[in-house]
């Protein structure tokens, strides 16, 4: 059937054996250390533990810090490092990557999990509401990455700070953009209001183009244009 000129939705419903196998083939499973990580953060955690990233959105981070050659990256919502390891990883051992987070409790994790994989240099976790850490970076377009992951009311106050910062061409990332489908609600919570709200945002935002996919979350790639490239419609 046809809907919207294309042929219906073509994405499964992952039981748990096929992410298992989603997983294993796409060599995505959670090496030990990230294994840990998820059961340190669950143990310590487990009303919080869910916002981990999924296995696959962290592979996926590793594999576009590398694609791109990314060296410059914020992060924004740090929780238990699970994803500043996963981006952290992918870069060179003279990249950097800014972590911003307002828990000392959630973060208290991270730093032991990044040491011990030999990437703990290269991440900066910044204590303090994302909004002031953004506002206080250099104002040039600096950034080959970003990351957005945090409360969902400030997400267009850090796509605000963080678009200028992106140098052409770089790429920024937001999770949770379908947030658990909540967004077509027709009276929806705070924090999806908040997303449809961003989403509407950053759809009519001429300085970059957009990819929306429905891993995990729903994650949106957003590319900064280079001055005078036509977005790709
Ligand atoms: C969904 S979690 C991040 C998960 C993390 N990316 C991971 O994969 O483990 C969201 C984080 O945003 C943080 N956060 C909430 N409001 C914030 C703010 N105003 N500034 C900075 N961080 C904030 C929370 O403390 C929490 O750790």
């Amino acid at each position: 059937m046809l809907r919207n000129g294309t042929l219906t939705p073509r994405n499964l419903p992952l039981t748990p054996e096929l992410h298992d196998y989603l997983l294993d083939q796409g060599r995505m499973t959670p090496d030990p250390l990230l294994a840990e990580l998820i059961a340190r953060t669950g143990a310590a955690l487990p009303h919080q533990a869910h916002m981990v990233v999924a296995p696959e959105e962290g592979a996926l981070l590793t594999f576009l810090v590398r694609l791109l050659g990314a060296r410059r990256i914020v992060e924004v919502g740090t929780f238990t490092g699970y994803s500043a390891l996963c981006l952290a990883r992918g870069l060179p051992a003279d990249g950097s990557l800014l972590t911003c987070d307002v828990s000392a409790e959630w973060t208290a994790l991270a730093r032991d999990f990044w040491d011990r994989d030999g990437v703990g240099d290269r991440i900066e976790l910044r204590l303090g509401p994302a909004l002031d850490t953004l506002r206080a970076l250099p104002a040039e377009p600096h950034l080959d990455l970003a990351f957005i992951d945090a409360d969902k009311p400030g997400y267009i106050g850090y796509w605000e700070e963080l678009v200028p910062r992106l140098r052409p061409g770089a790429l920024l990332l937001a999770d949770n953009t379908l947030f658990n489908g909540e967004v077509l609600a027709e009276q929806p919570g705070e924090k999806a209001a908040a997303i449809r709200e961003f989403n509407a945002h950053a759809r009519r935002d001429p300085r970059v183009e957009l990819v929306m996919l429905p891993i995990a979350d729903g994650l949106t790639f957003a590319r900064r244009l280079p001055a005078g490239e036509p977005p790709l419609r």
